[in-house]
């Protein structure tokens, strides 16, 4: 095996709350009168919640007081949980529970490396509770991606160090992150168009081929 560890990102890689981010956003960007579409979506990936709010208010013909913006993005995620009321295991699919089943058949330590504070409660939803080694989310960390900081808390927590694990990711920041704090990355979806991976995935079973 060339690696012991493998850190996946959680939303857009284990599972697509990338959408209910989008509707939470549009929801809350459509009230304000902002501009808001999947291109900018995208540069929201991997981002904290308030700084994805700093994004989204690019577009603001005006200015928010910090205790605006606390709310605003409060208000957002009450809509995102009440979306997120709706998963179920079975919206964890087989590829992905297949793949990550052989991996830990394989003796490869999983942990979760994500940006979310919702990040054990979507894990919850999907039946994943207890699944992981480790989980390093939006609630240990001071910098999200693309700061490396969730990705070394990750190693440290699975006791490996970077070169040891792998990085899974759909973002752009996510995979930056992972190049900063010294580990491979193999990207997926979109992050594929940023050619800046040590692996590119088809599909989400095509790890199997890089730990090997
Ligand atoms: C992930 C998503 C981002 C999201 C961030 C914070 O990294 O890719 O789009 O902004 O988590 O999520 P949270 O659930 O804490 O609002
Ligand atoms: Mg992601």
């Amino acid at each position: 095996m060339k690696y012991k560890g493998i850190i996946f990102d959680l939303d857009g890689v284990i599972c697509h709350t990338d959408k209910y981010h989008y509707l939470a956003w549009k929801q809350l960007a459509d009230k304000l009168g902002i501009y808001f579409d999947e291109k900018i979506n995208n540069r929201l990936r991997g981002v904290s919640r308030m700084d994805s709010l700093e994004i989204i208010l690019e577009n603001y013909n005006g200015s928010l007081t910090a205790t605006e913006k606390e709310n605003y993005s409060e208000e957002k995620n009450n809509i995102y949980k009440r979306l997120l009321e709706d998963m179920s295991p079975s919206d964890l699919s087989k590829e992905v529970k297949d793949t990550l089943d052989q991996l830990k058949e394989d003796g490869l330590k999983l942990a979760i490396g994500s940006s979310s504070k919702n990040a054990r409660y979507i894990l919850e939803q999907l039946g994943l509770e207890g699944y992981f080694d480790a989980i390093s989310d939006g609630n240990n960390i001071e910098k999200s991606k693309p700061d490396p900081e969730v990705f070394l808390k990750a190693c440290e927590y699975l006791g490996l160090s970077p070169k040891e694990c792998l990085v899974v990711e759909d973002a752009k920041s996510g995979l930056e992150a992972a190049i900063e704090g010294g580990m491979d990355q193999a990207a997926i979806g979109d992050a594929v168009y940023t050619q800046l991976a040590t692996y590119d995935l088809a599909t989400f079973s095509d790890l199997l081929k890089c730990i090997r």
